[in-house]
């Protein structure tokens, strides 16, 4: 199922979407007791961050109940200017009650990137419950990118044929790095998978990406569909701009 919400503007946006951060979070933790979350990486969250750690929104979530995670990291020390750990360490969770055993950054500081990768996996595992099945966070937040990528699933990248591990390494040659990155199959078995766009520059992607008429090969963001999940768009008119 997939839902998309355009908001007037983007501070509109923030708010939407920060709404429904508290209602899914509530919402998991009245329905099972616990609620993971994968945060996302980038600039646009900023603003998401921002929102979330003031009122009237701080007050309204049960932060030290929560276990964070992130759907990507770049392939960087944790205070590098590039980390997406660092950037929401310094708006959101440095700014609120969580609680540090509950907070599951990707350790990019080993310099392998493979086994920060197989590191990962066995975290969020552990979190789960050690559970061989493939687990379901209740919430993953994800951005777009102008090329079509989201996480680090970037166009023509090995990581979006993974189909049975939960996160990979992933040579990404468009900029000479590795990314450490959720899998397909991770993000599509979350119960509620939200992308956050906003902005002009970002209108022709979305429209590629959510128009039917599907390039081939499909961009690596129209490949998220959750298969028992919620999947919505969260767009500001800007970027929908180009939606048919
Ligand atoms: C990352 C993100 C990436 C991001 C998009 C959009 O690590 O960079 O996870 O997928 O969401 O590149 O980034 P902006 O929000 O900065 O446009």
């Amino acid at each position: 199922m997939r839902k998309i919400e355009i908001a007037d503007s983007a501070d509109m946006l923030t708010h939407i979407v920060a709404e429904q951060f508290v209602r899914v979070t509530a919402e998991a933790l009245e329905a099972r007791g616990r609620c993971t979350v994968a945060l996302s990486g980038g600039s646009s969250p900023k603003r998401l961050h921002q929102a979330l750690s003031g009122e009237p929104f701080r007050s309204r979530v049960s932060w030290d109940q929560i276990d964070f995670f992130w759907g990507d990291e770049r392939h960087v020390p944790v205070d590098h200017p590039d980390s997406n750990y660092r950037m929401a360490a310094e708006t959101l969770l440095s700014k609120v009650p969580v609680r540090p055993e509950k907070v599951h950054r990707i350790h990019s500081e080993i310099p392998d990137a493979a086994l920060a990768a197989r590191d990962y996996e066995t975290e969020i595992r552990a979190a789960f419950g050690g559970s061989s099945s493939t687990p379901r966070f209740d919430l993953i937040l994800l951005g777009l990118g102008s090329d079509g990528h989201t996480a680090s699933l970037f166009p023509g990248t090995s990581a979006l044929d993974e189909r049975r591990r939960l996160c990979v390494e992933n040579w990404v040659a468009a900029l000479g790095a590795y990314r450490i990155t959720m899998t397909l199959p991770l993000i599509n078995a979350a119960r509620t998978v939200s992308f956050v766009v906003s902005g002009a520059e970002k209108a022709a992607v979305v429209g590629r990406v959510l128009n039917e008429r599907d390039p081939a090969p499909p961009l690596p963001s129209r490949l998220v569909r959750p298969s028992d999940g919620e999947l919505w768009w969260m767009l500001d008119r800007s970027a929908a701009r180009d939606l048919s």
